[in-house]
């Protein structure tokens, strides 16, 4: 595995590659690597010629400073596991070889980042935005591959692309969950023994919403999610929404739309966990 932490470098690199004909898989992360990244890692890596990661806490999508200082890393153990699953080229940059200047870049993604994960984030999505675009003009992938959990993400970065006509295939990869069904995340390492045991009851929440979608409406479908989170004390419950698998909007009829999803997003502790399922 090659690694690079400047952009100059990583990006010749990636430019001789493509002159030779050869394909880029990207899948970018913020490190803390686990299972799910390395699906995403193996699938971008059998489907194309070389598989490029890049590990960079980016500091602009992240609205709370505690948070920022929190996340988990660890760059050996995470280089040990891009070793293990033949990642060739690993893209680690620092946060000045980012931004070295004042980010000002505003984008504008309408109503899809005014909901759920947009409304309770300020700027989040701004800031995934920025750096993925970024992370895409250094790396030149063919195709980019990004996890169904962060679902809204994925909404804006289709978006991105699109708006701003950047020559990248978009890959949606599924979520990978731990066998007692909690989805993996890089925050489920921050979650006590408890926690870690209270955690599959999302999950549990979920599947319990989609089965009720036979029985009920989506408002009070809604509203039994809410009581079943009330009911557990050691969680709490930031949104459940259903809705538009496309736009993102919330729908209030199971007619609304042919793709309907439940997103949810609830503290367990001090850890912040968001997940989601098909309903329809
Ligand atoms: O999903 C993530 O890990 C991050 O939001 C991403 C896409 C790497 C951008 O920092």
């Amino acid at each position: 595995m090659i690694t690079f932490s400047k952009i100059s470098n990583i990006n010749s690199f990636v430019r001789e590659q493509r002159s030779q004909g050869k394909t880029l898989g990207f899948v970018p992360t913020m490190g803390a690597l686990h299972k799910g990244h390395l699906e995403l890692m193996k699938r971008a890596k059998q489907e194309n010629d070389l598989l490029v990661v890049s590990i960079f806490v980016n500091p602009i999508q992240f609205n709370n400073p505690d948070d920022l200082k929190k996340y988990p890393r660890d760059i050996n153990q995470d280089k040990k596991l891009l070793e293990s699953i033949g990642c060739d080229v690993l893209f680690a940059p620092a946060v000045e070889e980012m931004y070295p200047d004042k980010v000002v870049k505003k984008y504008n993604f309408g109503t899809l980042e005014t909901v759920m994960e947009g409304a309770s984030r300020s700027g989040h999505f701004n800031g995934v935005a920025v750096v993925v675009h970024k992370l895409f003009d250094i790396t030149l992938p063919h195709k980019a591959y990004f996890g169904e959990k962060d679902y809204q993400q994925l909404a804006i970065i289709k978006k991105l692309v699109e708006m701003e006509a950047i020559p990248v295939k978009i890959i949606p990869c599924p979520i990978v969950r731990e066998t007692d069904g909690l989805a993996m995340s890089s925050r489920n390492t921050r979650l006590t023994f408890e926690e870690r045991a209270s955690a599959p009851y999302i999950y549990q929440t979920l599947k319990r919403a989609r089965k009720s979608n036979e029985t009920i409406c989506p408002g009070p479908l809604k509203q039994m999610v809410i009581n079943m989170f009330e009911a557990r004390e050691e969680f709490d419950l930031e949104y459940f929404e259903l809705a538009d698998g496309e736009n993102l909007q919330p729908i209030n009829s199971w007619s609304a739309s042919t793709e309907i999803l439940g997103f949810v997003a609830v503290k367990l502790g001090n850890v912040r966990l968001i997940d989601n399922i098909r309903i329809i």
